[in-house]
């Protein structure tokens, strides 16, 4: 460290105000500066680490290259606030807020009901802002753009995006593109009427109303920055931190000395990749060099046999550079620009494409990098800097390699990057495959060039780089040497298969896994480029073969796609009075707050006087003894006041199988073993760092469910249903299919911060607690050739992880479930929750109905595969019919399920898109088409009736306002704003007179978990209870007084002193389950869908595209059409994220890799399907539920297997073509990984395999 002595001021604007900072700890960054030193909550804390987006604020800075005023969206999680010197910060505060005016991006986001939880809207907020203080009309293209670094869990994007659109050029384009009819326009299109014309919505806002975008009231860049930045004071700026110096020169010269002095400092640009090593890999620097000052490093230069890009240019003014310079030149001379935007559009999220800089990219040599391959093959050069001249080395695989001999010397800097010109008979193409299309790390990429003799198609230069199979990018140098002078035909095709595949060598243990997957994505790749050039060649002589019509299908990325669709919902009852809520689509309670930031999340509540933080010391092993624990290092630090154990537990230390804190014995990585109490967060998480803890191993160590069956270890008992006869039939049927299904397991992955604020109060021991709460399957299908299921026996394990918890509520559910939308009458379900060495598992949306109906109708479509036919005639032939009994005897009429089925059927044109899908295939052999339409019958609620009891509490006050409590929590899913409307309509008052106080125990007590999609049912009959009985009291008071008004009557109540207070109760649906009679009445209702999605596949990288999805929901009388619309939507993505890109990864020590956005891929915006239809089935009731609506809270979400089922479609019409065996083995996730290797092919064939014997896996499947 340097010797300390006093920083400079650091100076920036936030919002407008000046800060000026003496004491910046240079280790901070702009988030925590913003959360904690400034109170502005509104930007959130989650991922920590740029992945998410929810942190995302606007930095406006004076560019002194252009000398214009840039605005870019930042993750300021990542921006070190150092950086920030001389800058302008707009966080959501800064943008509007409720009380004084709201920004129409916060308007629209709200009202467009684009927020749920909440969590991510500020930051969705400040990226679309960032666009329009850019572009105030943006294409639909750079709106999609802007919002592909911000994830949202809740929504399924669809709102937001509809919200941001209305600023947007096309925004009154019909959405039906093409089709010359306007998708509003229910009529002769529309094949099914959904009932009579006037009935049918499909608006759930009004744009009219919204205010229009005024660029002028737009905050403006302080003059006093602006004089800065054109009078730059050229002095250097410091800024000491306990551990970290900052030192920032104002020239080159002086950042040139500083790296001579300081030669293991290294240059801080974006920080996205020094920031994460610092955070998240403990790598300390103690001197930190910024050179954003130095305007040398921004230079662009245009020469005539190429490009210089400045090293400090960010990877998005990169973007412009090359769009620009390829828009300036013949094609010929763009091939490597053209790559490297390819890549550039899709690398990260627009936020850290802003902050990333090329010199950072390039020097970080990470293995993944998306531009060092193309830089590499297209020869550039890097221009390097120091106190003693400048030098020029090649971009190639030694110094990618970092290679000594190839390298830069600690005090060079890199100050530009040379990309050369590509000339005629040259090509330069990229390749990427990641998890899905947007903000992925690529699994595998490629750079390739090839340079022919002119007029010839021999090879005088070639070059081919891969990035993901190895520490470094890769070049296949000796490969391309041994290919010079050969043609560009099938012959050298082959020959470079085998030795790229022998030089680029991946060993089975390599970190990252999918060894074959990339084996096979390094000759898949080649393909592509092969048949690109040809298709170059042919244009430039006509003499070169032509590739048949069937084979140019596997020259197309799937492009990103703009969503479109319609939502249609049953309008009210014209009569209804038009103060009355119910069954309109009314915004989100806490919409605009969250759109402003203004909504106090858990995290967000301001500190206490003396509050302390903790952090946890988590267990390393999987299944070990506990020998010491050492904590004297850690009571050393500063700061830090104690270290709890086990032993400190005055009372219980949680339940016998399930400790608090380990004792003796831990039982999976990541158990919680002790905790450290320090002043700050920061102490708290270093002093657990220095706790010393010795195990010794202990076996065995059972981590998949294959141990766990071997071990007979099993959390609880064996649950199962058996109806008819199954052996008996099994030896009657036609035929028998055999197989297994593997569902992956699943990441709440809430955006939410998880936080916990315990203030003790003084007197009573009381607490005030604040907190953010809330599988291989054996399977036998007997089957007669008329299609009919006769048997069907299934046996179901679950990874349950070390303790219980929740798991065999999930088997019961699950069991419960299976049959779905199907009458067989022999039956055989089991189900068992495995006890492993893993953290434990619990329930998530939908209870294992998710996964369990995956298995049933895994079984269909094995079925239909037998039999040579689609699965949906299966599907039918196999649907319950009439009135019946379910598997525990429950009475069940399927006329709903049935309706659902046939709308979903005919508004999705299903049977005319099979024959054009199966047209599409037969012209197109690199790409195949898949479609699928699934049935659901969803069971809502509790097999208990306890757990169906709901209470409320509701105050009215002397000015008429009305105070509602109920037992519900608000998870985002908008309990409070139907409370709100049952109260309205009950009270017969408009909803503004009513308020909602947050669900507290003092208040409410004994409340139900808010789950099973009953919620707001339930709360909803506790609340119109309460209502009733207030309403019955002042029933005299309005009689006699008819004309009076509400106030009117509240008042002479009181003065009458009639309590205005009241309880409402509801007691519960009925329901049980007998579980040794295998007999009950589980489920008080159900939710009937059908859900039908097309995709596309690319079977030589795996990657799919979502062509449209229709989801026919039945929600009886939706209780807000908005909310329950969002439900399914949001609920839906979340499964077709569970069927595609989620995936847990574990090592084969238990050890969970897939911890962060960056390993765990949640659905994007880009993966929304291009057409997206939702329908609220109109005209059903049921008597039972408040207002006859239904709860939709899950359902949805095992819809999103219809994407599976379509891409298996599309696999297994691959496989049918190739005559590969269909055999009955269902993997989900559906990942790039697993559908490339399903489509069999030459080159999939051709890769080296290793025997499973000879090396440890990097990872283990562990269901
Ligand atoms: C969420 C996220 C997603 C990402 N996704 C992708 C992706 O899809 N594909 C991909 O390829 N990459 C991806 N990245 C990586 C990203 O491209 C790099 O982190 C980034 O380009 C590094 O640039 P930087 O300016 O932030 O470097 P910094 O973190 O500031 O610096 C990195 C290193 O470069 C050195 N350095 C910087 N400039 C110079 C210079 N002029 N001379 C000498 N040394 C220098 C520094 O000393 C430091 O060691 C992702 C990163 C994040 C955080
Ligand atoms: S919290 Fe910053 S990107 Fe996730
Ligand atoms: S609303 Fe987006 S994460 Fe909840």
């Amino acid at each position: 460290m340097l010797c300390a002595s006093r920083s400079d001021e650091l100076v920036f604007f936030v919002n407008g105000r000046k800060v000026i900072e003496r004491n910046v700890d240079p280790e901070g960054t702009l988030l925590t500066f913003l959360r904690k030193n400034l109170r502005l909550t509104g930007t959130k804390y989650a991922c920590g680490r740029g992945g998410c987006g929810a942190c995302t604020v606007m930095v406006s800075k004076h560019d002194s290259v252009s000398k214009k005023i840039r605005h870019f969206s930042v993750t300021a999680c990542l921006m070190p606030i150092c950086s920030l010197y001389g800058s302008a910060v707009t966080t959501v505060e800064g943008v509007g807020s409720i009380k004084t005016r709201l920004h129409p991006v916060q308007e629209r986001i709200a009202k467009s009901h684009g927020t749920q939880c909440g969590f991510c809207t500020p930051g969705m907020v400040m990226s679309m802002y960032t666009l329009l203080r850019n572009h105030p009309q943006p294409s639909e293209e750079q709106l999609m753009e802007a919002l592909g670094g911000n994830l949202c869990r809740c929504t399924g994007y669809r709102p937001i995006f509809e919200s941001g659109r209305t600023f947007c050029m096309e925004a009154n384009s019909c959405q039906q593109k093409g089709t010359g009819k306007c998708c509003l326009d229910w009529g002769e299109n529309d094949s099914s009427p959904l009932g009579k014309k006037n009935e049918i919505c499909t608006k759930l806002f009004a744009k009219e109303e919204f205010q229009p975008l005024d660029p002028t009231q737009e905050l403006i860049f302080p003059p006093e920055l602006l004089r800065m930045a054109e009078n730059p004071e050229k002095q250097m700026l410091t800024f000491y931190g306990e551990r970290v110096t900052w030192i920032s020169p104002g020239t080159l010269k002086d950042l040139l000395e500083l790296k001579a002095k300081h030669p293991k400092a290294p240059l801080v640009l974006g920080n996205t990749s020094l920031g994460p090593g610092m955070k998240s890999q403990g790598h300390f620097h103690p001197v930190l060099l910024s050179p954003a000052r130095i305007s040398e490093l921004s230079m662009v230069t245009k020469t005539s046999d190429g490009l210089t890009i400045g090293a400090g240019c960010s990877l998005a003014q990169m973007q412009v550079i090359l769009a620009e310079r390829i828009s300036e030149l013949p094609e010929e001379k763009t091939q490597t620009y053209r790559a490297l935007l390819k890549h550039l559009r899709s690398l990260a999220g627009q936020q850290i494409r802003n902050m990333a800089s090329l010199g950072g990219h390039v020097m970080s040599r990470h293995c993944y990098s998306d531009l060092s391959p193309i830089l590499a093959v297209g020869n550039s050069t890097l221009n390097l800097i120091s106190a003693e001249g400048t030098r020029q080395i090649p971009l190639n695989e030694h110094f990618l390699a970092g290679l000594a001999s190839a390298d830069i010397e600690p005090e060079e800097i890199l100050e530009s990057v040379h990309i050369p010109h590509s000339q005629k008979w040259e090509f330069v193409s990229a390749f990427r495959q990641a998890q899905c299309q947007q903000n992925a790390l690529p699994h595998v990429n490629a750079g390739m060039r090839v340079l022919f003799k002119g007029g010839t198609d021999s090879i005088e230069d070639l070059h081919i780089a891969y990035g993901g199979v190895g520490p470094a990018t890769i070049s296949a140098h000796r490969s391309c040497q041994q290919l010079l002078g050969r043609r560009w035909n099938e012959l050298m095709l082959d020959e470079a298969c085998r030795l790229l595949l022998d030089e680029v060598s991946l060993p089975g243990s390599a970190p990252g896994g999918r060894v074959e997957f990339k084996r096979t994505l390094v000759v898949s790749f080649l393909f592509k480029f092969y048949l690109e050039v040809l298709q170059e060649l042919k244009k430039l002589d006509r003499r070169y073969s032509e590739i048949s019509e069937r084979f140019l299908s596997a020259l197309e990325d799937f492009p990103v796609t703009i969503p479109q669709g319609v939502q249609t919902y049953q309008s009210v009852d014209p009569h209804q009075p038009l103060q009355d809520p119910v069954g309109r689509p009314i915004m989100h309670l806490s919409g605009l707050k969250h759109a402003t930031g203004e909504a106090i999340f858990c995290d967000d509540i301001p500190m206490v006087d003396k509050e302390l933080f903790m952090a946890l010391m988590t267990s390393s092993r999987a299944h070990a003894k506990i020998r010491s624990i050492d904590v004297s290092k850690a009571l050393e630090l500063p700061g830090v006041i104690d270290v709890i154990t086990a032993e400190d537990i005055p009372g219980i230390n949680g339940a016998e199988n399930d400790k608090l804190l380990a004792v003796d014995e831990v039982i999976c990585v990541g158990q919680i073993i002790c905790a450290v109490v320090a002043e700050t967060d920061v102490q708290a998480k270093r002093a657990t760092e220095k706790i010393k803890i010795t195990y010794e191993d202990l076996e065995p160590v059972i981590l998949t469910i294959k141990d766990a069956i071997n071990h007979n270890s099993f959390l609880c008992p064996e649950k199962k249903l058996e109806q008819g006869n199954v052996e008996e039939a099994f030896e009657k049927v036609d035929q028998i299919v055999e197989g297994e299904v593997h569902v992956g397991g699943q990441e709440h992955f809430y955006m939410e911060t998880q936080r916990v604020l315990v203030i003790p109060k003084t007197e009573d021991k009381e607490l005030d607690i604040y907190v953010s709460t809330q599988d291989p399957a054996h399977v036998q299908v007997g089957f007669m050739n008329n299609r009919r299921i006769k048997a069907l026996d299934i046996e179901c394990f679950i990874n349950g992880g070390c303790t219980l918890d929740d798991s065999e509520l999930v088997t019961e559910f699950l069991i419960l479930k299976l049959e779905n939308a199907y009458k067989i009458r022999n039956l055989r379900f089991q189900g068992c929750a495995c006890m492993t060495n893993l953290p434990s598992n619990t329930a998530f949306r939908g209870f294992g109905f998710p996964q369990g109906a995956l298995v049933t109708e895994s079984c269909i479509t094995a079925v239909a595969a037998k039999c040579g036919l689609p699965p949906e005639k299966i599907r039918e032939k196999n649907m319950y019919k009439a009135v019946d009994k379910t598997i525990y005897n429950q009475a069940f009429n399927p006329e709903t399920l049935i309706r659902c089925w046939n709308e979903c059927l005919d508004k999705s044109s299903f049977h005319s898109r099979r024959m054009q899908a199966e047209e599409f295939n037969k012209k197109n052999y690199w790409k195949k088409k898949g479609i699928a339409i699934i049935p659901m019958k969803f069971s809502v609620g509790f097999a208990a009736t306890s757990y169906h009891q709901a209470a409320a509490l509701v105050h009215i006050y002397t000015d008429g306002s009305v105070l509602v409590t109920h037992g519900g929590s608000e998870l985002g899913q908008g309990i409070h704003t139907k409370m709100l409307q049952v109260a309205s309509r009950e009270l017969k008052i408009p909803m503004s007179y009513i308020h909602i106080c947050e669900t507290s125990t003092a208040t409410v007590p004994n409340t139900i978990a808010t789950a099973a999609s009953i919620g707001a049912d339930v709360n909803g009959r506790a609340v119109q209870d309460a209502c009733q009985i207030l309403l019955k009291r002042l029933e005299p008071i309005i009689k006699k007084h008819p004309e009076g008004t509400w106030e009117d009557w509240v008042e002479a109540a009181f003065e009458q002193r009639i309590s205005l207070s009241a309880t409402g109760y509801f007691r519960g649906y009925k329901a049980f389950m007998d579980w040794e009679k295998g007999v009950g009445d589980p489920f008080p209702y159900y939710v009937y869908g059908a859900a039908c999605s097309e995709v596309e596949i690319d079977c030589l990288t795996g990657a799919h595209k979502k062509i449209r999805t229709d989801i026919i929901m039945d929600a009886c009388c939706s209780l807000n059409p908005a909310i329950d619309i969002g439900q399914i939507e949001g609920s839906f993505i979340q499964g077709m994220g569970l069927y595609t890109t989620e995936e847990l990864k574990y090592s084969p020590e238990g050890v969970l890799y897939s911890r962060s956005p960056d390993e765990y891929k949640i659905p994007t915006i880009t993966d929304v399907p291009e057409e997206f239809n939702v329908s609220l089935m109109p005209s059903s009731y049921t008597p039972l539920t408040i207002y006859s609506s239904k709860g939709l809270g899950e359902s949805g979400m095992f819809l999103g297997s219809s994407v599976f089922f379509a891409i298996a479609d599309a696999v297994a019409t691959v496989r049918r073509e190739r005559g590969i065996a269909e055999d009955f083995m269902v993997q989900s996730p559906a990942t790039p990984e697993w559908v490339r290797m399903a489509c069999a092919d030459r080159f999939t064939e051709m890769i080296p395999r290793d025997d499973p014997k000879t090396f440890k896996p990097w990872s283990i499947p562990i269901a």
